[in-house]
């Protein structure tokens, strides 16, 4: 039986994601912005965001292949889906649902730096920082949390949970690090 503990509640998520969306509103002020989502997960999140965004906003979304079933990333990244229109010139807010290691947003980061937009930066709900490898950091970040594995808001375990309203950590009885 999995055990779901709340860390973070709908209601900081909403106070917080409205925060998100007033700075990104501000430093592009006069601009229009393209959220692209990284699916799944940053689904729940960009919907939310974006209400929050009052500039001209367009959505896309970019898939990778991640976890698959498994708590453990592989440490590979392979693109199952490109954004449907082109970045060239564009603001481009990435929203991604968690900073873990920093692998799959610095493939992302990479594939989308080669098409030349006229800015990039990161918007990550939630950021493990005790967990990264690589040299990335978001640019607007919600929630600094422990080396804890969560679900709910957007995130899954083996594409469960992803529509709890609250953030949760989840023990499981089994699979678990
Ligand atoms: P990274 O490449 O290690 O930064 O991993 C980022 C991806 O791993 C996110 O897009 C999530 O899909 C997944 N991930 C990392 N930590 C968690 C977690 O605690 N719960 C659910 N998914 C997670
Ligand atoms: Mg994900």
């Amino acid at each position: 039986m999995d055990k779901l503990t709340v860390l973070i509640t709908r209601e900081q998520i909403a106070a917080k994601v409205a925060e998100m969306g007033k700075r990104i509103t501000a430093d592009f002020a006069g601009e229009s912005v393209v959220l692209i989502g990284v699916l799944k997960g940053a689904t729940i999140f960009l919907a939310d965001l974006a209400r929050q965004i009052k500039l001209d906003v367009s959505f896309d979304f970019i898939a990778v292949s991640s976890y698959g079933n498994a708590k453990q990333q592989s440490g590979e990244v392979k693109l199952m889906k490109d954004v449907d229109q082109s970045t060239e010139g564009k603001n481009i807010i990435l929203v991604e649902d968690i900073l873990d290691t920093g692998l799959t947003l610095t493939y992302i980061k990479k594939v989308l730096l080669a098409h030349q937009p006229k800015a990039l930066k990161i918007a990550a709900l939630l950021d493990k920082v005790s967990r990264r490898t690589e040299s990335i950091q978001g640019d607007y970040v919600g929630f600094e949390i422990p080396d804890e594995f969560v679900v709910g808001y957007g995130l899954d375990f083996a594409e469960r949970y992803r529509n709890l309203p609250d953030v949760c950590v989840l023990e499981s009885g089994s699979g678990t690090r």
